[in-house]
């Protein structure tokens, strides 16, 4: 697993072992980031939390993804220590919660793999871990088609055949809108731009840029393909089981040290998909998810995607 998280210890002790006062300073401090909740009581919040050490001292614990998840209450945390000149110990994050929050954040989409095989067995893990989300009513609308070896390259093969002669089929459904607006069109020619630049093709470079998207029928050379599918007598909301699934599935998979990337270019070649495996009109082709491992030397696979801030997309009300 990567590098060890640690929390910051700052000790109610200034660095001439003076005992800070007021008494309650590590409870008002982490007040600043708590919330209220129902049941009227101080909720603090996961990043801050007053805690002691074994000598009886008061402390405030700060976890070092506050940085992330709130830069200005990080930096308030910080310049509340050094100005009071307290002392900042550190001390390791526990390790389902280091463990946890460390795959989240190492986890990024790849698009080029290594050869090296996944055996069936971890893919089958891997399908039985997702299969512990939650879903409405616990349907499990999931039904997934794991190719790995020649039924993979074959699969691939016949849709890159498509792709290349510009073949049209119906597509399964409208994953993207055909009119993209602000702010997710910035968004999304970001991702181009900086892609595109990794790879080295130029504005405007259209065999290279049809080249690129085409690698995504090679499942970006995984060894490993997955194919979604959902019965048509479900409904659209199943589509939010189907989410939940897959973000288990690539967790654990990131958990493994296996990268992935979810692509949903396989609903534009459905009924090729469809009769390469033999899947009834019935079943509805969802997306596909290349799985396997990370290519280290692969420019493209350095790609650094940003999130906004929580509080952009996040209306917090009554806390
Ligand atoms: C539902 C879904 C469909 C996606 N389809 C594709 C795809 O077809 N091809 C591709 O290269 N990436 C695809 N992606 C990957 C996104 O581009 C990527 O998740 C996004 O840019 C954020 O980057 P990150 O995954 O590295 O954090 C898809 C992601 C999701 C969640």
């Amino acid at each position: 697993m990567g590098k060890e998280i640690k929390n910051l210890v700052i000790i109610g002790e200034t660095s001439d072992g003076k005992t800070f006062r007021p008494s309650d300073w590590a409870e008002r401090l982490c007040s600043l980031t708590s919330a209220v909740g129902n049941n009227k009581k101080v909720k603090y919040s996961q990043f801050v939390r007053p805690g002691c050490t074994a000598a009886g001292i008061k402390t405030v614990i700060v976890n070092p993804h506050l940085h992330r998840a709130d830069p200005l209450a990080w930096k308030f945390v910080l310049d509340f220590a050094k100005d009071h000149d307290l002392q900042i110990e550190t001390i390791p994050v526990p390790p389902a919660y280091a463990a946890v929050d460390e795959i989240f954040h190492a986890r990024h989409s790849v698009r080029r793999f290594l050869p090296t095989p996944v055996s069936r067995d971890v893919v089958a893990e891997l399908l039985e871990l997702a299969s512990r989300s939650p879903s409405g009513t616990n349907a499990q609308p999931w039904k997934v088609y794991a190719l790995a070896g020649a039924a993979r390259e074959a699969l691939s093969a016949a849709l890159l055949e498509r792709f290349d002669q510009e073949a049209s089929e119906e597509r399964e459904y409208d994953y993207y809108p055909d009119q993209w607006a602000e702010p997710w069109l910035s968004r999304r020619r970001k991702l181009g731009f900086d892609l595109y630049a990794l790879v080295s093709i130029p504005k405007g470079n259209k065999s290279r840029m049809k080249e690129q998207t085409g690698r995504n029928y090679l499942f970006f050379d995984a060894p490993v393909g997955l194919i979604f599918t959902l019965d048509r007598r479900l409904t659209k909301g199943m589509f939010l089981d189907y989410g939940i699934f897959i973000g288990h599935l690539i967790i654990a998979a990131q958990a493994r040290g296996l990268a992935s990337c979810m692509q949903t270019t396989f609903v534009d070649y459905p009924d090729t998909v469809r009769r390469h495996l033999g899947i009834g009109e019935q079943e509805m082709i969802v997306g596909g998810l290349a799985l396997g491992h990370a290519d280290p030397e692969a420019p493209e696979n350095g790609i650094v995607t940003e999130r906004e801030p929580v509080e952009t997309f996040t209306s917090f009300r009554g806390f």
